[in-house]
């Protein structure tokens, strides 16, 4: 498949592995299952698929934890299995784009295994970041840091050494100013793209270079807060750029290959990562972040295509991924609700799904008109929204235990895809899903959707198909707000109207080509409409 620069307009599809279909009926989404959707992927019209890590790894953080970086677990299939994935996908014109996870291993990875039957000072210690306790006998961590999914960052072995790890204790953080280490991971690199992938998607992008003086951190509140880091001992690290322009030549031997950086770093920071040899795409997560409104949306969609252009890259629109509440259920939320936040009995003041439901309908409609890449997350065609009750036996989210229960993690957004209206799991697979659906789910399955043109499948499918004849390329787009109604115009393709206000407008001219929802006459609060212009 040839047709360079293709992210730089792709509507790339993620596919949360364990949860997108299952081929053998073990309860867990696997290669196979990917493969017996791919004409379903093919009719939604996406132009690339991206797979959270199929590696083996004991699933400590859904996969985030990985155990050998050159291999496929067992759960999900095989080396020869991924292999056909890709030959079939790429007959089918859908590229692919895999995950990869350098900032950490799992515990189970062979060098962390050497590192902890080694001596201290080891060289296969010095892989990894291991450090002297603070107080009488080392017994206090090295430092105050507090790790992404609650507690220190920081634990401690039987010999007295504590080791780092940002995320899980499961997940111990690798030392990439260890040439090894970064030797290592060129090879996987090319391991992967020798086998034919498109693409890859770089986990905690902005996360793998230390401090090594490991300071504590003064500002507490600033502890998470990677957005806006300032001389963060952890996150976005000058060096991080040295790693960029490694991995980008790496990928330059190669034809047409792309990475896309998962950087949860301030816009204009994350301009840096885009240069022309480092990253080729971004998640820009402003978007995603942004409240309902008009002037939010307009500020953050100028800073990505501003940033973007100013380095020659694309910029990228996401608005759910596995890690974040869905956003039907976002966009229900009162004003100033958090929806970073998962506690323990949900949102009781949800304002009312089916208002989140229109609002997503809307806001695709806006990333989609918009220059540059879409990322689309597994079921948001569907219009799922976050799952609040899941029992609590069955959450598996290392933020759960992590945080003694107050905050039951991301599961949530990670309930399989329900394909048909019934089944022990809604045609997921034949056994029962590893997370269960909840009764509601029947009512949003594909095969209830996909022939009810007012369907959420159905307007992606109409929008997916109306962009890919616009053949939208890299252009010029200019953004007006009026008291709350967002109009998005390019020089060809449509021009969008949002109307995020809570009263009717008038129905601007042009010929509406498609709309959120039926209208008449005038664009009703949390509506939008694709307009043909000049024509
Ligand atoms: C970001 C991934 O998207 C998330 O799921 C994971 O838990 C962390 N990185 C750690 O790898």
């Amino acid at each position: 498949m040839t047709n360079t620069e293709w992210w730089r307009t792709a509507v790339v599809y993620q596919i949360y592995i364990r949860s997108f279909a299952d081929s053998d009926g073990d309860g867990i989404g696997d290669i196979n299952g990917i493969r017996n959707r791919l004409g379903y992927l093919r009719s939604l019209g996406v132009d690339a698929i991206w797979i959270t890590p199929w590696y083996p790894s004991p699933l400590l953080d859904g996969g985030y934890d990985v155990s050998d970086y050159r291999n496929i677990n067992e759960l999900f299939g095989s080396l020869d299995e991924a292999a056909t994935l890709i030959e079939e996908a790429h007959d089918r014109g859908i590229r692919v784009i895999i995950d990869l996870v350098p900032n950490h291993t799992s515990w189970d990875h062979e060098w962390f295994r050497e590192a902890i039957a080694s001596a201290k000072g080891s060289r296969a210690r010095s892989r990894y970041h291991f450090a002297k306790g603070k107080g009488w006998r080392g017994r206090r961590p090295p430092t105050n840091w507090q790790s992404v999914f609650g507690g220190s960052t920081w634990e401690r072995l039987s010999d007295g050494a504590w080791y780092l790890h940002i995320f899980d204790k499961s997940q111990p953080d690798l030392n990439w100013e260890n040439e090894e280490v970064q030797a290592e991971f060129d090879e996987i690199i090319r391991f992967w793209l020798d086998r034919g992938v498109d693409g890859l998607r770089i986990d905690v992008a902005h996360g793998m270079i230390k401090d090594p003086g490991f300071p504590d951190i003064r500002d507490r509140s600033a502890m998470l807060d990677s957005i806006n880091a300032e001389d963060h001992p952890f996150w976005d690290r000058p060096g991080i750029h040295d790693i960029n322009r490694r991995w980008r030549a790496v990928l330059d031997e190669y034809d047409d290959r792309m990475m896309v950086a998962e950087a949860w770093v301030n816009s204009d920071r994350l301009r840096d990562y885009l240069r022309p040899d480092e990253y080729h795409q971004s998640f820009n997560f402003d978007l995603l972040s942004a409240p309902w409104d008009a002037d939010e949306f307009a500020a953050a969609i100028e800073r990505a295509v501003t940033n973007a252009e100013v380095v020659g890259a694309s910029p990228t629109w996401v608005l759910s991924n596995h890690d974040v509440m869905r956003h039907v259920t976002r966009y229900a939320l009162p004003e100033g609700a958090d929806w970073r936040r998962w506690p323990v009995t949900g949102p009781h003041d949800i304002l009312d799904e089916e208002l989140g439901r229109r609002r997503a309908r809307s806001a695709v409609m806006i990333t989609l008109a918009l220059p540059g890449s879409a990322y689309l997350y597994q079921g948001e065609e569907l219009g799922l929204p976050e799952v609040w009750d899941l029992p609590e036996h069955v959450l598996d989210d290392p933020t759960w235990e992590r945080t003694s229960h107050e905050e039951r993690g991301r599961d949530g957004c990670r309930v399989p895809v329900p394909w048909t209206t019934d089944g022990p799991s809604l045609g997921f697979g034949e056994g029962d899903a590893w997370l269960p659906q909840p009764p509601g789910f029947a009512l949003l399955a594909v095969a209830r959707q996909a022939d009810a043109p007012e369907s959420m499948l159905a307007h992606y499918r109409r929008l997916l198909a109306r962009r890919r004849d616009w053949l939208l390329g890299d252009q010029s787009v200019v953004i007006e707000v009026d008291d709350q109604v967002l109009t998005i115009s390019r020089e060809s393709g449509p021009r969008c109207v949002v109307n995020m206000g809570d009263q009717p407008v008038s129905l601007p001219s042009g010929v509406v080509v498609e709309a959120s929802e039926a209208i008449d006459g005038t664009l009703p609060p949390d509506c939008a409409v694709w307009l043909a212009t000049g024509e």
